[in-house]
């Protein structure tokens, strides 16, 4: 950037002179027309992939730049830092190993994990009058495009209004926000559902029929969007007493009556056929062997 203007001696000293009152510094409002802005390219980055974190109306004069990870300016949040004098480029505790600092102060990070996401600080120093000079601080939020999410349950297929129910988006996603949709709409309001603190898990306690789903979760951030595909709980009812159903009443000698057992259970439960107390089958349906005039059995 700018010429070199004063001796490398110099200069170091108020470098490190800044950096050990970086924290204890005012920020600093530059006048409206040279707005230092961030903007990050691509404004979606995915996982595994790189972002440029770019500086807009960067002010003329500066002594150098710092980058932040987080909002405070601490030593141990210190990513990477540029000297413009003597184009030395400084990195910090808390320096990954893929963040390159440009001496027009843009930040590229390789390889972007979700640890990456969040807020940057970008202080910038400028030049010194001997008193420290002025500097800046501007923040700028990283936001990782959002994974299709899904919906994980702490059981799939509750009794009928006894058990409660725990669903949970998933994954964790930092720096974004969960929302519930059942049947497509936003969640009734019933003393039956309930959301955690940070809206990640939806419990239900006592699943009835009507709120038995289908359930999405969507994760949502500032630059992206996605939902999850539909989760339906299977409500086991309880075995209510099966009943015999036969399609006629009366059957002429030589048919072969058929006998249904009918039940209210959801899945289908067992069936077990007796004649006489004695075993026949195992199909919902029984048939009779062809009956004579003087058949019978219980
Ligand atoms: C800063 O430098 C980088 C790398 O050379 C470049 O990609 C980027 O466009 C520059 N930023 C501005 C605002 O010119
Ligand atoms: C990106 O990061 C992952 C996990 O940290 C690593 O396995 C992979 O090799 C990296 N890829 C590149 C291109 O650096
Ligand atoms: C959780 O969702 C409710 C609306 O259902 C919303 O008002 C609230 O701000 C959300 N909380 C968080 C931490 O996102
Ligand atoms: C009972 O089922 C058998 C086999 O499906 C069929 O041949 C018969 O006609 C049925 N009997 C009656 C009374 O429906």
């Amino acid at each position: 950037m700018g010429p070199l203007s004063a001796p490398p001696c110099t200069q170091l000293i108020t470098w490190k002179g800044l950096l050990l009152t970086a924290s204890l510094l005012n920020f600093w409002n530059l006048p409206t027309t040279a707005q230092v802005t961030i903007e990050a390219l691509p404004p979606k980055v995915s996982e595994g992939k790189d972002v440029l974190l770019l500086v807009h109306n960067l002010p003329q004069n500066l002594a150098g730049y710092i980058w932040y990870k987080g909002q405070m300016t601490y030593l141990y949040h210190y990513i990477t830092s540029y000297v413009v004098d003597s184009q030395r480029i400084i990195y910090g505790p808390a320096y990954s190993g893929r963040e390159t600092v440009y001496s027009n102060a843009s930040l590229l990070i390789q390889n972007v994990t979700w640890e990456d996401a969040g807020s940057y600080t970008l202080h910038i120093i400028k030049r010194g009058d001997g008193t420290g000079g002025v500097t800046g601080h501007f923040t700028f939020t990283l936001y990782l495009e959002t994974p299709k999410p899904s919906i994980s349950s702490s059981n799939l297929n509750p009794r009928e209004a006894m058990e409660a129910v725990m669903l949970t988006c998933d994954p964790a996603t930092p720096a974004a926000s969960y929302l519930w949709w059942m049947n497509g709409q936003s969640l009734p309001k019933t003393h039956r559902l309930q959301l955690s603190k940070t809206n990640r898990t939806l419990f239900i306690f006592g699943v009835t029929k009507y709120i038995a789903g289908p359930y999405e979760c969507e994760i949502r951030n500032p630059v992206s969007a996605s939902r999850s595909d539909p989760v339906t709980l299977n409500l086991l009812h309880g075995l209510d007493a099966p009943t015999i159903s036969s399609s006629y009443t009366y059957y002429h000698t030589g048919e072969f009556p058929n006998l249904s057992c009918l039940t209210d259970s959801h899945p289908l439960a067992e069936h077990s056929w007796l004649i006489d107390g004695k075993f026949q089958q195992s199909a919902q349906v029984c048939f009779i062997p062809q009956i004579t005039k003087t058949y019978r059995g219980v």
